[in-house]
């Protein structure tokens, strides 16, 4: 199921559920996050920030250098024009034009990859980014903020895009939704206006 509503929490729950069992399977298996050759670098999309926190966490932590993917033409500002922006991009397989790509990524033997889920999916400028930078040979580390509903189709977009890339066990966080916060400022207005 594809639309703003966004997954069942049953789908959400099931999901889960699987998610769970692979990462135990997994475990035992983990590299150190930095193993490989060449440099690591974090590159993430964001439009409210949470996927900015965890980036800037690993890029301290880790000392890695730090690259914000960021569409030629920005988003609108207004969440639900924002929301239906993506959904038709979503739908229509739209890949955006970037604002710039990644000096030399030959350099990176590690790439984490942040994003926030749009539309069940990964965002479409995390399509285009995956399209204009060749990660075959790399290791690639997913991190992944949503609202609540989970990680939709954003893995599979992941294992079409990122071919050749060795994909590891995505680290996944609930986190704020813009469209709660922008619910609770209005009834906020509606009680001080009434
Ligand atoms: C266009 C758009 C679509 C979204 N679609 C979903 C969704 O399908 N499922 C979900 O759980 N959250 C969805 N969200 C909420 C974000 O994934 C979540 O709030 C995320 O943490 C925002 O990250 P950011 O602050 O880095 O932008 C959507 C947000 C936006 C802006």
């Amino acid at each position: 199921m594809q639309g703003v509503g966004w997954l069942s929490r049953r789908t959400v729950l099931a999901n889960s559920a699987m998610l769970s069992l692979v990462g135990t399977a997994c475990a035992e298996e983990r590299e150190q996050p930095s193993a490989g050759v060449g440099k690591t670098l974090i590159a993430y999309l964001t439009r409210s920030g949470n996927t900015r926190v965890i980036a800037g966490t690993l890029q301290r932590t880790l000392g890695a250098d730090l690259f914000e993917i960021r569409p030629a033409r920005p988003y609108p500002d207004d969440y639900e024009q924002h929301v239906a922006q993506a959904t038709s991009e979503r739908d229509s397989g739209y890949e955006p034009p970037l604002a710039a790509k990644v000096d030399n990524i030959a350099a990176y033997g590690t790439v984490f990859l942040g994003f926030p889920i749009w539309g069940e999916t990964a965002p479409p400028p995390i399509r285009s980014f995956l399209k204009a930078h060749d990660l075959s040979g790399k290791t690639l580390r997913p991190f992944i903020t949503h609202g609540g509903y989970g990680v939709g189709g954003s893995l599979a977009v992941l294992a079409t895009h990122a071919t050749g890339a060795t994909i590891e066990e995505a680290f996944v966080m609930e986190a704020d939704q813009e469209r709660r916060t922008l619910n609770q400022v209005r009834d906020w207005l509606g009680q001080i206006n009434s």
